[in-house]
């Protein structure tokens, strides 16, 4: 399997981010509809870094590298709720001009890793849209199972677009 890193997010990542960004429909099904508009601005992604700060912040967004240190994609680890042992994994994504290669399982293990080994949460979930093949097949590939559809619940132009919610718990990723 690939190897992967990842550092903290920081403004130098800004303009690469923005620039994998280039359409409103490429922004929901990277990121959903609430926290960012179309186009993507490096005031939205300072707003997007604060949520990272402190000593329990409510979010860890990171910047992906390949074994030879080359940016290769964005994550976070969303929503962390310590008292409830819950988070979301968020905005996956991979470069471009480095998708299929399977960068992105290596990406989620790394995360699930932070969440149930670092921070002790007990499950982690995410929203997938229907149609994202890549995606879903990658997160099973981790260990989330489906728990639901949301039918036609977000709709981007003329289009309604389905939402698969999954998620893994502690035991499951311990004995995957
Ligand atoms: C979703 C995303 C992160 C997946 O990364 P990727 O580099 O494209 O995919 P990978 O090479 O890691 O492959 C993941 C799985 O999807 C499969 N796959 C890859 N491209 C595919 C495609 N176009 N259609 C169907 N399956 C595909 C791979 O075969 C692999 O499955 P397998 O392990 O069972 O063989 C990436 O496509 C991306 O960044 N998309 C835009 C943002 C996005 O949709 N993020 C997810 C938000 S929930």
């Amino acid at each position: 399997m690939a190897r992967i890193s990842l550092r903290p997010l920081d403004e130098a990542d800004f303009l690469r981010l923005i620039g994998w960004i280039d359409s409103r429909e490429a922004l929901i099904q990277w990121a959903g509809p609430t926290q960012f508009t179309f186009p993507l601005t490096s005031d939205q992604l300072h707003a997007y870094l604060r949520g990272c700060a402190g000593d329990y912040p409510e979010r860890l967004a990171y910047t992906a590298l390949t074994d030879d240190r080359v940016v290769c994609g964005h994550i976070e680890l969303g929503a962390i709720n310590r008292e409830n042992e819950t988070a979301s994994l968020c905005r996956v994504l991979v470069a471009p001009d480095a998708r299929g290669r399977g960068l992105s399982l290596p990406m989620v293990q790394e995360v699930l890793r932070i969440g149930f080994s670092d921070l002790h949460l007990r499950r982690i979930e995410l929203r997938v849209y229907g149609f994202n093949t890549a995606a879903i097949r990658c997160y099973e590939s981790a260990g989330f199972v489906r728990e639901g559809m949301l039918r036609k619940s977000q709709k981007v132009g003329q289009q309604y677009w389905d939402s698969v919610l999954m998620a893994i718990l502690r035991e499951e990723w311990e004995h995957y």
